[in-house]
């Protein structure tokens, strides 16, 4: 009796064995191809994909809900959290951010800049590395090598880039320059900027709209750079260049004078409404990023008619640039959904739908110029033959950190207009956070 029980027994587990060897087989033939980041599972998906970002104001949102509608086409049966956070450049959304990761609370992606801003998250551990995806994918041949690099660490990439901005952009109201006798072929040096900002002061107009302080700190780096040249701006993030020097010093002194040039109530006000001044004809000028050319299409503006541009004097044949990329942080709660969504956002359809409403290039270099409006065609043509150099405002010179100490250091010279003061702050700030 006991014999027959014996050699059964075994059977009939080897049978459940086999069942769950099989089984197992089945769950991950649909799994792995998640794991794997093909991103083209057939795994059903459920609950919820929450991404972080701070797209919520003109232009932005827009961008942003090209990306939301193909994502709701494709995948209808996740349902799309978006958790943006209002306030340009991210003032307040990387603040929000800050804590929840700290709280161990992270969406399942969220936006960061490429670059140093980058390079706090993945330093912390927020980050896990999606090398991966990057090879399931193939967006390495897509992407350029320099914006590659900028979302690497130690041969580990972090993040998928969405676009490519360009921070040294003045933009400006055509009618206004003409009416104010403002030649807008004569934009290139500082003089001549400074002679047509008189001009437009005289015609009655604001010569150049500015808003809250970020917008402030974008001014001045394009200052900073038009003023000491793409090399030695480096170097001051390298920590081989001065920020002692007669070259910066410099540049404080034109960025103050540039202030006797601003509307009295940019504090109160946002990116879009400074650029907004420009297109209804009230101030001449604006130097932005060129989310502004995002916004003037929701404006329903066209180019070259209701706005033109220029590189901000002193920069011609140099991009300041930036991007927006997103990542998959450690512990994203539906982490599947997240890399399905990482998957999207790299992909041609994903970048050549954002990409003309939100006013960038796109990070991929094989989307379809047809797309994008004149400005972003002389954009996509400048990407390619100029120098090119880093954002600070937009993260991808100086940390988080070191980017705090300059705005303590701008806010406090925004007050007293001392120069010498700003200038010692900025060289202190290098100091602790180089
Ligand atoms: C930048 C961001 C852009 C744009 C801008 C204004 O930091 O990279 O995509 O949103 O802020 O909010």
């Amino acid at each position: 009796m006991s014999e027959p029980m014996r050699t059964r027994r075994p059977r009939l587990s080897r049978r459940i064995a086999l069942k769950a060897v099989l089984f197992g087989l089945l769950v991950a033939a649909l799994v792995v191809p998640v794991a794997g980041y093909s991103g083209q599972s057939t795994a059903a998906q459920s609950g919820e994909l929450e991404v972080f970002s701070w797209w919520t104001g003109g232009g932005e949102a827009a961008g942003l809900t090209k990306v939301i509608g193909i994502w709701k086409k494709e995948n209808p049966s996740i349902k799309f959290v978006n958790a943006a956070v209002a306030g340009g450049a991210g003032t307040n959304a990387k603040a929000v951010l800050a804590q929840r990761l700290s709280a161990n609370d992270p969406p399942d992606s969220f936006q960061g800049h490429a670059g140093a801003e980058l390079q706090d998250y993945i330093k912390a551990g927020d980050l896990e590395s999606i090398d991966s995806l990057y090879k399931s994918a193939g967006f390495g041949k897509f992407f350029p090598k320099s914006l590659v690099s900028q979302i690497r660490y130690r041969g580990k990439l972090y993040s998928v880039p969405v676009n490519i901005h360009r921070a040294n952009v003045l933009w400006y109201n055509p009618k206004v320059l003409k009416d104010a006798g403002i030649n807008k072929g004569q934009l290139k040096t500082w003089p001549q900027f400074v002679a047509a900002l008189q001009k437009a002061k005289d015609a009655g107009v604001i010569p150049l709209a500015v808003a809250e302080q970020w917008t402030n700190k974008h001014l001045f780096e394009t200052v900073l750079l038009a003023t000491l040249g793409p090399a030695k701006y480096a170097a001051l993030w390298k920590g081989t260049g001065s920020w002692t020097s007669a070259g910066v010093k410099t540049a404080v002194s034109r960025y103050q004078q540039l202030l006797t040039f601003t509307n009295s109530d940019a504090a109160s006000l946002t990116w879009q409404d400074a650029s907004k001044l420009v297109v209804d004809g009230k101030a001449a000028f604006n130097i932005m990023g060129d989310w502004a050319n995002g916004y003037f299409t929701e404006l329903k503006q066209k180019p070259n008619v209701g706005y033109g541009w220029a590189p901000v004097p002193g920069t011609a044949g140099v991009y300041q640039w930036l991007s927006d990329s997103f990542t998959l942080p450690k512990g994203a709660p539906n982490r599947a959904a997240s890399i399905k969504w990482l998957t999207l956002l790299g992909s041609k359809r994903a970048q050549d739908a954002f990409n003309p409403v939100k006013g960038s290039i796109p990070a991929r270099q094989d989307a379809n110029p047809k797309l994008y409006n004149a400005y972003l065609k002389s954009a996509l043509r400048d990407w390619k033959t100029n120098k090119l150099a880093g954002s600070l405002t937009h993260g991808v010179v100086a940390s988080n950190a070191w980017n705090t100490a300059i705005d303590t250091a701008l806010g406090q010279f925004l007050q007293s207009k001392n120069p010498t003061r700003f200038q010692s702050g900025l060289a202190a700030a290098a100091k602790k956070y180089r």
